[in-house]
């Protein structure tokens, strides 16, 4: 019989290591977790003017929360590209259990190779690291005039066409590639 403190003592250390890996694992691929507020989500939807029929992406999608609020509150299909197993395995769990199943997929996927060729709004709340990067393959491979949407960090080079509750908001093409 193992002794209650030892029982409480392995829980603690297990529930340590959980966070550990919560935030070290996806830090590795350019971003850790931290999901996006609902005010943030709303001015997201609202800024990439979602509405019935659009498809949107989130890439680094975490849990799910943005998928599951964009199809919710804007009935849109949402795709969304996470690198870490556990975190696609629990958001497709929750999307199933919304009932969104039909309109919600989940790619387990590095960002960077995700094809945004046919793609006309993106979003997405990851770290400053990977903002070079994303600038260049959303700039090479969206279509002009599409939307993207970043939470809390701006591309290094594009002056955001405007900004609410620190989510900015882009517009691809030639007008975006101005210095901030
Ligand atoms: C800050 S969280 C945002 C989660 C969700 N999009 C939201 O807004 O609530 C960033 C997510 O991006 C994922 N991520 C980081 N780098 C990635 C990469 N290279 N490819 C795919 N997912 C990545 C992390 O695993 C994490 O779940």
């Amino acid at each position: 019989m193992v002794p209650t403190h030892v029982l409480e003592g392995w829980i603690l250390w297990a529930f340590a290591a959980f966070l550990v890996y919560l935030f070290l694992f996806s830090l590795v691929w350019g971003a850790g977790y931290y999901p996006t507020s609902r005010r943030q989500l709303a001015a997201a939807a609202a800024l990439l003017q979602l509405e019935d029929g659009d498809t949107v992406y989130d890439l680094g999608s975490g849990f799910g929360g943005a998928l599951i609020f964009f199809a919710k509150e804007r009935r849109v299909q949402a795709v969304g590209a996470e690198v870490d197993p556990l975190r696609r395995a629990v958001s497709l769990w929750k999307i199933r259990r919304h009932g969104l199943s039909s309109r919600v997929t989940v790619l387990r996927k590095n960002l960077l190779d995700v094809d945004l060729r046919g793609s006309e709004k993106v979003f997405f709340f990851l770290s400053p690291l990977l903002m070079r990067k994303l600038q260049e393959k959303v700039g090479k491979e969206m279509p002009a005039g599409s939307l993207v949407v970043s939470v809390d960090h701006r591309f290094p080079d594009w002056k955001p066409k405007e900004s609410r509750e620190n989510v900015h908001l882009y517009v691809v093409g030639a007008d975006a590639r101005v210095r901030a």
